[in-house]
């Protein structure tokens, strides 16, 4: 399943957020409209506001509507992103370097902050109060869930809840919200909106722990950013809380865990020792429960031939290698 052919149903959605996305982050200050552009042409690959478009498919209103909110979710997504790597001091996204490695942190916060911003002045004037309320959650839930990361780094004591409480505020209630925000740009009923929220949490749940998974299992150029990040700044993952629980050499790779700027050499050895547990197939069977959720709350508006659309965003997440 490859990204196009999921997405075929809201391609001409897509067409119309890119050339969006470019059109609305010129600026007067030329080093806002370069940093922008840098990031709008990285790509990425464009799954909230594809998934968006998907959950307002049987709208009643047309594209052209529906389009600022897609803006809005996607530089919303960049925002964060770019806050992420000045945090994570990362040097790759989406093959390309970073706005911190390129401009250096001070800019990037403040590109941060202006694609916060520039998102809601997008949709300041055409989204009702509710929608704006659902991304203005989503913003809180995704900082409290990073600050909770970032008190947890370096702590192998860590339930799998811990886990799981983290990546859905982190991760799967932005995925989650945009599906809800395409069903309430359809004006479906609260009971369909709230199917399509759930759908999405599911997803992005199943979302999270395969990018966790891929930090272990994948090669820096298939993902276009760094891997074995999380390890190397503490941050604890389902792999290694499965492997701190079942290795025999757990008590090496809680030392390893537990130090800060550790070697590298280090870090390959608790990289091989996660290898060596069931750690990947665990996660991934925590994968396949997400999504088999997922595909079995697909809400009943969704047209019968969008249904397949629906299920092949789920295959997608389980089988995605970058
Ligand atoms: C990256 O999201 C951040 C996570 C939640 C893991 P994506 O993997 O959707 O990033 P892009 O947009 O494709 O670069
Ligand atoms: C997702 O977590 C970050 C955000 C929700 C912004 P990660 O830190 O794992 O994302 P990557 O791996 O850097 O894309
Ligand atoms: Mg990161
Ligand atoms: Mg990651």
């Amino acid at each position: 399943m490859n990204k196009k052919s999921m997405f075929e149903i809201v391609k001409s959605d897509l067409i119309l957020l890119e050339t969006e996305l470019f059109s609305v982050i010129h600026s007067p200050e030329k080093l806002i409209t370069d940093m922008s552009k840098h990031l709008v042409e990285a790509g990425g690959k464009r799954l909230r506001p594809a998934l968006y478009f998907m959950c307002a498919q049987n709208r009643v209103c047309d594209t052209e509507k529906l389009v600022p909110m897609a803006v809005a979710i996607e530089l919303i997504h960049m925002a964060t992103l770019v806050h992420d790597d000045v945090i994570d001091n990362s040097a790759i996204r989406r093959g390309r370097p970073t706005a911190n490695s390129c401009w250096g942190n001070h800019s990037s916060v403040l590109i941060g902050d202006y694609l916060f911003a520039k998102a809601f002045s997008l949709v300041a004037n055409k989204a009702n109060n509710q929608m704006l309320k659902v991304l203005t959650d989503v913003i809180c839930s995704m900082c409290e869930g990073e600050i909770n990361q970032n008190r947890s780094t370096f702590n192998a004591d860590q339930a799998e809840n811990d886990y799981l409480g983290r990546i859905a505020q982190k991760t799967a209630d932005f995925i989650a919200a945009s599906c809800e925000l395409g069903a309430l740009a359809a004006q479906l009923p609260s009971n369909e909106v709230q199917a399509f929220r759930e759908y999405g949490y599911s997803l992005g749940m199943a979302f999270q722990i395969t990018d966790d998974i891929l930090d272990i299992t994948a090669s820096a150029e298939q993902l276009g950013k760094p891997v074995g990040n999380d390890l190397r700044q503490g941050i604890v993952t389902l792999p290694v809380i499965y492997a701190l629980k079942n290795s025999p050499q757990s008590a090496e790779l809680r030392e390893i865990v537990q130090t800060p700027n550790m070697s590298e050499e280090k870090i390959k050895r608790g990289l091989r020792i996660i290898h060596d547990t069931e750690a990947v197939e665990y996660c991934y069977s925590r994968v396949a429960h997400y999504l088999n959720t997922a595909r079995s709350i697909i809400p009943k508006s969704v047209a019968i031939e969008h249904k397949e659309a629906f299920n092949a965003v789920a295959d997608f997440v389980g089988l995605r290698n970058y």
